[in-house]
């Protein structure tokens, strides 16, 4: 029985030494800054999400990713847990309450309740016409417009580690993660990859919000921001093309999760990742055992380049 059941990711927290140079990278990728102090940088997408992206100031380092809570009971439930705070009144933007955890890595995990929302962007959205469904867009010429994606939220954070069975089952007795997918590489007792989403019910929710890969350090592999469609990844590593970064992988369709992908690296190596069109599950759809061999593959797009599968920020 999980301590709670947390509703979803909330934001990532990274450390950068210079948030000029962090913010530029992240308005390129497709956020907007909702709030800067001396020595943090907050940044938010279309949804009505106060922050979804922190940057603290400091040498370059992954400090760790939030979630939502349910309820405030859901946080006074939490901090009976071994390591736990107690519920913290957040003196950030956004405001709001934590509890904050330990996982098995020494990383921070925050669980908030009642942070502030702001009201939804509006991003600019066409019909699409396809073969099956002619008509959707009449009379209308498609003309996107040129410029970063628009990240509407975060959607998942991956992470690789030697315990990497450890922190699965930690995120799941903590916070009620359920297992979507795991995936094993030879034995079926060898479990190197594990999928996991948030309980919500009979509410559906992405295929994973929490992947955990094993690992030979550990530390984040990337964190994951959906963006508005198909077309808004496309137009998004257009304009990254043109970008001094690097790009880490993609375009392609992942096979579990079933998402449009592309993968980027920020100035200090951190990698972020747009997508769209994710399979959306609820309790039903139940867990299942696969081999890399069946699970790891993209159903169009290159498979990953070693950069990717061996990157770990720590
Ligand atoms: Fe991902």
């Amino acid at each position: 029985m999980a301590v709670i059941k947390v509703w979803d990711i909330a934001y990532a927290r990274l450390r950068s030494p210079d948030l000029d140079v962090q913010e530029q990278f992240l308005t390129d990728f497709g956020m907007v800054r909702v709030a800067r102090t001396a020595n943090a940088l907050y940044m938010r997408g279309t949804d009505p999400f106060h922050h979804i992206h922190i940057t603290e100031k400091g040498d370059p380092a992954f400090l760790g990713m939030a979630w939502h809570a349910k309820s405030e009971d859901d946080l006074k439930a939490l901090t009976k847990a071994p390591g736990a705070s107690g519920i913290e009144h957040m003196d950030e933007p956004g405001g709001g309450m934590r509890v904050r955890l330990k996982e098995p890595n020494g990383y921070t995990v925050e669980v908030v309740y009642g942070l502030e929302s702001v009201l939804p962007i509006q991003a600019i959205r066409q019909a699409i016409n396809s073969g099956a469904e002619p008509f959707n867009r009449r009379g209308e010429l498609m003309r996107i417009k040129k410029g970063p994606s628009s990240c509407k939220r975060i959607a998942h954070g991956v992470m690789a580690t030697p315990k990497n069975i450890e922190t699965v089952m930690w995120h799941r007795e903590m916070l009620g993660l359920v297992c979507s997918d795991d995936v094993y590489a030879g034995s079926k007792e060898n479990v190197i990859g594990s999928f996991n989403r948030c309980d919500n019910g009979e509410d559906f929710v992405d295929h994973h919000a929490f992947f955990c890969m094993k690992g030979e350090k550990a530390g984040l592999n990337h964190f994951s921001f959906e963006v508005q469609d198909i077309d808004d990844v496309f137009m998004g590593h257009e304009h990254l093309r043109g970008t001094q970064y690097e790009h880490m992988w993609g375009i392609g369709r992942h096979l579990l999760g079933s998402q449009v992908y592309d993968y980027w690296a920020d100035p200090w190596g951190r990698v972020h990742e747009h997508w769209a069109d994710s399979d959306r599950v609820n309790i039903k759809n139940g867990s299942n055992l696969l081999s890399v061999q069946d699970g790891l593959i993209s159903q169009w797009g290159e498979g990953p380049p070693d950069k990717f599968i061996h990157h770990v920020s720590p």
